[in-house]
């Protein structure tokens, strides 16, 4: 199905997230695509008309009874002559009358009127997302056969921090095409094993060594092997992430139990080491709580160093995946440490990134890599984009090179 062409009928509904559809339809209109969009009243409160009617180049559509609006377009016609219906941000509000069928104002009408496909991105509160009436509503509307895109979990503009947040509009492109054109499969049947997360080191029975490490860029990873075609298996750290539907999990806590994990899911066809393990750990675990006494000197921690995974796995004799991808989280001089780790590992392909606290990488939302391989002098640099976007292409990447 070509990407190209397809009309897309956003509604915009009315919460604190819905300037970010300004950016949707701007990427939208960049991927080629058409955009008709009509707002609910109050999405009027937070965006106006005439920005949204300027970067989608359509008149924007508000009223169920406009003459004007009847006489160019009838209601009935708007809600069918695209090919996807998307509400973007999607309140509790159009997601209770969406479920229940009500249809009280030109938006909610067309969803009912619709033969399109329906497509949304809530954005909400967290209590609201969380509470009953919210969560009935969207068994409701899956068993309908509405998509869903997020929410994710994050800061809240009301202060909170939870689930509720709305997909970045980065990642709604990504669904987007996904829905249009569905993931090639790059990776029909091939097994991959993926990395992800941080490792914890033991102290004692109540404190760890570990760091900031979210598991966001492998997992997105995880999801974007799955959508080609692979067989995943995905070896986690301690993480908040939701392990993602179709993909093997396997938690684990050290970096010594990550490597036992490894070991017993080869052989793989690729592996991708994405986890941020910790390179040692305490030398003299305590299986007491270590107590602060009055007048104690300050306990000494000494470390030993944990097994290098990436290393072993490169240098296996037998069992060797194909392809070995590693990630280099550099701080400073990125590319020449990164050029520097890829031999002393021994691996075949190197993703670089700069975590310096800065760029906001570690735990946040976006990615911005170069690409190393081996004994090959060109380097290639992507441009910021979200995790998904990121993992897709990396995955897209992969599926190019995999039998060179
Ligand atoms: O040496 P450094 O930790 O910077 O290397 C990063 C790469 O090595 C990542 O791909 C990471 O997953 C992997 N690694 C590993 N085992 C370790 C340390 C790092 O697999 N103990």
């Amino acid at each position: 199905m070509s990407v190209l062409g397809k009309k897309i009928l956003l509604i915009i509904s009315g919460g604190i997230a819905a300037y970010k559809a300004l950016e949707l339809i701007r990427l939208i209109k960049k991927s080629g695509r058409g955009v008709t969009v009509v707002m609910t009243k109050s999405a009027k409160q937070f965006v106006t008309p005439l920005s949204v009617a300027a970067l989608s180049e359509n008149k924007v559509y508000e009223e169920l009874f406009s003459l004007t609006d009847e006489a160019e377009m009838g209601h009935i016609s708007l809600s069918r002559e695209n090919d996807l219906i998307l509400v973007m941000p999607a309140t509790a509000n159009i997601l209770a009358k969406l479920a229940h069928g009500i249809a009280d104002d030109l938006p909610t009408t067309l969803l009912l009127a619709t033969d399109s496909p329906i497509l949304v991105a809530p954005a909400m509160n967290v209590r609201m997302w969380e509470s009953p009436a919210t969560q009935n509503n969207m068994s409701i509307l899956r068993k309908n056969g509405i998509g869903f895109i997020g929410p994710v979990e994050g800061d809240m503009a009301c202060g909170e921090f939870g689930f509720g947040r709305l997909s970045d509009p980065d990642d709604i492109l990504v669904a987007l095409n996904e829905f249009f054109a569905p993931a090639v499969k790059v990776l029909t049947g091939k097994k991959l094993l993926i990395t992800a997360g941080p490792t914890h080191e033991p102290i004692d029975p109540v404190r760890f060594l570990g760091n900031l490490s979210s598991g966001k860029q492998g997992y997105a990873l995880a999801v974007a092997a799955r959508d080609a075609g692979a067989i995943v298996t995905l070896i986690t750290g301690p993480s908040n992430e939701v392990i993602p539907l179709g993909v093997n999990a396997v938690k684990v806590t050290t970096a010594e139990q990550m490597l036992d994990a490894v070991n017993q899911a080869l052989p793989v066809d690729i592996a991708i080491f994405a986890a941020a393990v910790a390179d040692w750990k305490i030398a003299d675990y305590s299986d007491k709580k270590i107590k602060k006494q009055v007048g104690d000197e300050i306990k000494t921690l000494s470390f030993v160093e944990n097994p290098d995974i990436l290393k072993t796995i490169s240098n296996l004799k037998n069992n060797r995946p194909k392809l070995v991808v590693g990630f280099a989280a550099e701080t400073d001089n990125v590319i020449d440490n990164a050029k520097a780790k890829i031999k002393r590992k021994g691996c075949d392909l190197m993703i670089v990134n700069d975590v310096s606290p800065k760029t906001g990488i570690m735990g946040g939302d976006h990615n911005k890599i170069s690409l190393i391989k081996l004994n090959d002098e060109q380097i290639e640099h992507w441009d910021l984009a979200s995790k998904t976007q990121i993992a897709k292409q990396i995955i897209e990447y992969i599926g190019r090179i995999k039998d060179e």
